[in-house]
């Protein structure tokens, strides 16, 4: 489809003359592919096709060469001329993902090669980034392997073509109850996803209703199978997320015991036949005991008994059970004030700690309540040194403006992943948890809730590709920067009219304060509308079951978490941290209102007064909300109408919706204190 922004970053616009020239000296217009197999096919034609929209001619594939200039491709096993072109411990240093790019300084070969068809492909995503970025080409020598082991994308879709906080239309997978049968669209995905490194996905959402426990059955796995091929191509491992009452609802038995000999024989044959048509299928996704799931508390087990039931079945096919720790008590009485929704994932998992099996990866969500803007780290990740653990983004705003703010989400998730449990001493960050390299787990990595949709441009907010962008490098290299990421994407996306890149990186690097300056404040996180979660409402879950509270009266505001007088979650901490936090001095601003509970005429280290702070950034917030838009708009004319357009027409709603949190937020507080805004502007 040729719609605005549907080719994202992998649009690749015909080079200039020059550049051409260049090229074409360093490779002369032939690919070498020496060997048959499936994914080096892909990488083939991906760098065919990348090349031919480049280039402006479709490059010659050849087999054999007799030295003249040409690009070859291929595994060290499987390819001669790939395999000579690096010494044995070049070859040694690329592990089951890795690969290596090689321009020769006097030009005439570039050799990108990998010990399996899948790096060769991530080397091929490379080499169109390196070209399509403008980088330098002549005696590059690179050699790259993934971070974290599980790179992998959870869609919240379901079968009746609804997409769970989605907000970029209807889903691509599934139309009226049935998977859809062109696949087209959701091959264009693979590739999207194949080109930032993303190797799983779940393709169903977690919260699994009748319809998609039919996934499972005889009539529905051929259909899913022909998914997970489109994915396989692509070096992309296929989930289904199940509900745990599946033994109940499609296999007739009455329990779902996880003890059960009964249910537990069940898993096993409904697996064994699940990858007898899938064999490379990659487990399965677990949303249990929370929010109404079923689970394994129904019959007094926990969450270990739960989660290796299903481990079992899937470990003789190299399968995993990624079970999330999303678990709490979503019935809670607002007038209870001793339970804490934020200590619940760490009280209910850490005392299992060492219990699961070597296939099951706990799903965590990167703060301990649910992807507000702003949340501190959750605890979990310095708790569990014997499970294998997973960090949860939200791609999809559901919190963060709904893809009709700009939210770039990228230094979000680098906050999480830089911060530092502390577990084994200083150093000790989350990025190192989930990549296994500070407590040796078995399995580990990174998983987002999916933003796209079926949209023309996917994400409906054009600049929210980059969230799905940078979920992928990130999750492959973590110690890239979230300034690096945004220009990347950029570059690729707009090309390379300097202006564009400055001004469209700049936004995106502003946007994520932005959206706080205007929202809930000081990390007490809420305030939204219920159900949707759009727009403001101050008190919309004050007296609500589900937890989530900011305890505002006429003299202050924010959730007491200390020890010493309130929750006691900020003890989940291990040392500095908990101290830290336990300390209103110390506690940084940002996170104020998570840990205490304080006077609106507290002062922060800003010099501000809590109510001079919710007043002056709300101001603030909206008018750089409205200078986004005038950023924007001087790029009238060097950014192609449609695409353009659709930028604009986001960037005028969140201006004028950035007036209505201001105004609404600023009113309440306004209402409850009395006290006036020392510059005296206009509060309703
Ligand atoms: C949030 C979201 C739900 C989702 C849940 C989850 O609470 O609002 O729609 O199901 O997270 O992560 O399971």
């Amino acid at each position: 489809s040729a719609e605005p922004g549907y080719a994202a970053w992998l649009g690749r616009e015909r080079l200039t003359d020059s550049a051409r020239l260049a090229l074409k000296a360093t490779w002369g217009q032939a690919l070498h592919v020496a060997e048959d197999d499936p994914h080096i096919e892909t990488a083939a034609a991906e760098l065919a096709d990348g090349l031919t929209k480049l280039m402006g001619e479709r490059p010659a594939r050849i087999r054999a060469s007799d030295g003249a200039p040409c690009i070859v491709l291929g595994t060290f096993g499987g390819s001669a001329k790939a395999a000579a072109a690096f010494h044995a411990a070049e070859r040694a240093a690329v592990g089951d993902e890795g690969y290596r790019v090689r321009v020769r300084e006097d030009g005439g070969r570039i050799t990108i090669a990998g010990a399996t068809g899948r790096g060769v492909l991530y080397g091929v995503f490379r080499l169109l980034r390196m070209i399509g970025t403008g980088a330098a080409l002549a005696g590059a020598d690179l050699c790259e392997n993934p971070a974290n082991e599980l790179r992998m994308i959870n869609q919240w879709d379901n079968a009746d073509g609804s997409v769970e906080r989605g907000y970029a239309g209807r889903s691509i997978f599934y139309r009226d109850g049935e998977i859809v049968r062109d696949l087209s669209r959701i091959r264009d995905y693979a590739r999207l996803l194949a080109s930032v490194g993303v190797n799983a996905i779940a393709i169903n959402n977690v919260n699994v209703h009748r319809p998609e426990t039919l996934f499972m059955t005889e009539r529905c796995l051929p259909r899913i199978a022909r998914i997970a091929d489109v994915f396989g191509a692509y070096g992309i491992r296929l989930f289904l997320s199940v509900n745990y009452a599946a033994p109940i609802e499609i296999g007739g038995l009455s329990a779902a015991d996880p003890l059960d000999p009964e249910v537990r024989a069940w898993w096993r044959a409904k697996t064994e036949e699940i990858y007898r048509s899938m064999p490379d299928f990659g487990g399965y996704l677990v949303k249990a005991d929370s929010e109404f799931r079923p689970g394994p508390f129904t019959y007094g087990r926990d969450h270990a008994d739960g989660a290796n039931m299903l481990a079992e079945a899937l470990q003789p096919f190299g399968g995993l059970v990624i079970w999330r720790c999303f678990v709490y008590n979503c019935k809670q009485d607002w007038r209870d004030r001793k339970t804490d929704r934020a200590r619940a994932a760490f009280d209910h998992f850490t005392p299992l700690d060492g219990r699961f099996r070597d296939n099951v990866v706990l799903q965590v969500k990167n703060g301990p309540m649910d992807f507000q803007v702003r949340e501190p780290v959750s605890p979990l990740f310095g708790a569990m040194a014997h499970t294998n653990l997973a960090i949860e983004f939200q791609a999809t705003q559901e919190y963060t403006g709904q893809q009709r703010h700009l939210c770039y989400l990228v230094p979000q998730w680098k906050e999480a992943l830089d911060f530092d449990t502390r577990a084994r001493g200083a150093g000790s960050t989350v990025k190192r948890v989930v990549d296994r390299s500070l407590f040796g787990t078995r399995h580990g990595g990174f998983a987002a809730v999916s933003n796209i949709g079926d949209d023309a441009n996917w994400t409906g907010h054009l600049l929210a590709q980059a969230n799905l962008y940078g979920f992928g490098r990130l999750a492959w290299d973590p110690e890239l920067s979230a300034e690096g990421i945004a220009e990347e994407w950029t570059r690729l996306t707009f090309g390379a009219d300097d202006l564009v890149v400055r001004t469209v990186r700049a936004m995106l690097l502003d946007s994520w304060s932005i959206y706080e300056s205007y929202t809930a404040p000081l990390g007490v996180g809420w305030m939204v509308k219920p159900n949707h979660h759009y727009g403001p409402d101050v008190d919309g879950y004050e007296y609500s079951m589900w937890g989530t509270y900011h305890f505002a009266d006429r003299d202050g505001i924010g959730v007491d978490r200390t020890a010493a007088t309130g929750t006691g979650y900020a003890r989940q901490y291990r040392e500095p941290n908990a101290s830290q936090y336990e300390s209103l001095e110390r506690t940084p601003d940002e996170l104020l209102l998570f840990f205490h509970h304080v006077p609106y005429t507290y002062r922060l280290k800003s010099g501000k007064t809590v109510i001079q702070h919710i007043y002056d950034s709300r101001f603030e917030g909206a008018e750089r909300a409205e200078a986004l838009l005038d950023s924007w708009t001087r790029l009238e004319r060097r950014v192609d109408d449609g695409r353009y357009a659709q930028v604009k027409a986001r960037l005028e709603e969140q201006a004028v919706h950035a007036k209505e949190w201001r105004d609404v937020l600023n009113a309440y507080f306004w209402r409850k204190s009395g006290i006036p805004d020392t510059r005296g502007r206009v509060i309703y």
